[in-house]
């Protein structure tokens, strides 16, 4: 091609050509390009055939040549540059968007039983083969039940407004502090027929409410599992016996338990059985607030009281009862330093929670 046959402004655009093609990153920039080069209106190709209309006759077939040579040269140039631009847009689309669909699907996460309730399953699997049914009560109870049943006198200070949720409107109503009235339900509702039942055991697991302030051992909304056992000639023995069968049951065969003489209005001896931390090993932690021991459990014989005011002839009828706080004993199956992690249910701790099964 002669380039003395092209005006300069073709042949500036002819050299700016290379550059203007790498410059362009995506392909709309590059259809401007296009639009510049060789477009249908005012583009460089279009006033080349308009010099090519005008140029004298013997000029035209080598103006004509060096005009579809360099036509061809941009157009070739566009489209290995369009090729580039759009196998890259291909490649960043299918990278934003790329799956695998031989990947399994993400698991749903399965629902599970609460720890504490798992927990208070077991407690009853533990207790089944020895004869015990569950008992339930209403946490909306009434002060005979909940106080006067139990033995528990007018001025006790567990019966005040400062430690128990009273309903302000149902006089003599409040939320249960203990499973202990289930106690006195399921008595009264058997004491007709106590003979003919040779006594009774049972279990009552359930919520129990105080007026205590939330900290790492203590909420105002617990759980508890009531037991208790009713028959002849009941005594320390079977109820020392059936409590350390239930702690290693739970706790595994090394366990280290202790009883220790404790007062409860509704039961005469009292005791608490305490567990060796296992969170400290005894050594003294915040959990057993230095002492190396956790009280997990209220026990004793059923004061006469108790069965007087239930209708069972206390010269006939003895037994046992036993109370348990489930938090305490869940954080001390399984580990746990703080009781409202049992509360807030944050699904990553729960599930570390296998433990309790
Ligand atoms: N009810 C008692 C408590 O809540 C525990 C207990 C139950 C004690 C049965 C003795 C017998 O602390």
């Amino acid at each position: 091609m002669d380039p003395n046959l092209l005006p300069p402004e073709i042949l500036d655009a002819e050299r700016g050509f290379p550059q203007a093609l790498e410059a362009c990153t995506d392909l709309d920039a590059l259809m401007r390009v296009k639009g510049l080069y060789t477009g249908r209106d005012d583009s460089h190709a279009v006033r080349m055939m308009e010099l090519l209309k005008v140029a004298p006759k013997e000029q035209k077939r080598a103006l004509g040549a060096a005009i579809n040579g360099l036509k061809n040269l941009w157009e070739e140039g566009l489209k290995a540059r369009q090729g580039e631009l759009e196998t890259a847009r291909r490649q960043a689309n299918s990278l934003a968007t790329s799956w695998d669909p031989d990947l399994p699907p993400p698991l749903p996460t399965r629902g599970a039983l609460h720890p504490l309730n798992r927990l208070m399953d077991r407690l009853i699997d533990i207790f089944r083969p020895l004869g015990y049914h569950v008992e339930e009560g209403p946490e909306a109870e009434s002060e005979a039940n909940n106080f006067d049943g139990l033995n528990i006198p007018e001025d006790h200070p567990a019966r005040g407004s400062a430690d128990t949720f009273y309903f302000s409107a149902h006089k003599g109503r409040l939320l249960r502090t203990h499973t202990s009235p289930v106690q006195v339900r399921v008595l009264q509702r058997v004491a007709p027929d106590i003979e003919r039942l040779g006594g009774i055991r049972f279990l009552a697991p359930g919520r129990v409410y105080r007026k205590d302030e939330i900290d790492p051992t203590h909420s105002p909304m617990f759980h508890q599992v009531e037991g208790m056992l009713v028959g002849h000639d009941i005594g320390m023995q079977h109820l020392k016996g059936t409590l350390a069968y239930a702690m290693k049951a739970l706790f595994g065969p090394g366990a280290d338990v202790r009883f220790r003489p404790s007062y409860f209005p509704f039961v005469e001896p009292g005791c608490e059985v305490d567990v060796r931390c296992p969170l400290c090993g005894g050594s003294g932690c915040r959990v057993c607030k230095g002492s190396g021991w956790v009280e997990i459990l209220g026990a004793g014989l059923i004061h006469p009281n108790v069965l007087t005011f239930a209708g069972l002839d206390p010269k006939i009828w003895s037994g046992f009862a036993f109370g348990m706080g489930v938090e305490r004993t869940a954080m001390m199956v399984s580990q746990t330093p703080d009781l409202r992690l049992f509360f807030e249910n944050d699904q990553r701790f729960l599930m570390t929670m296998g433990g309790l099964d």
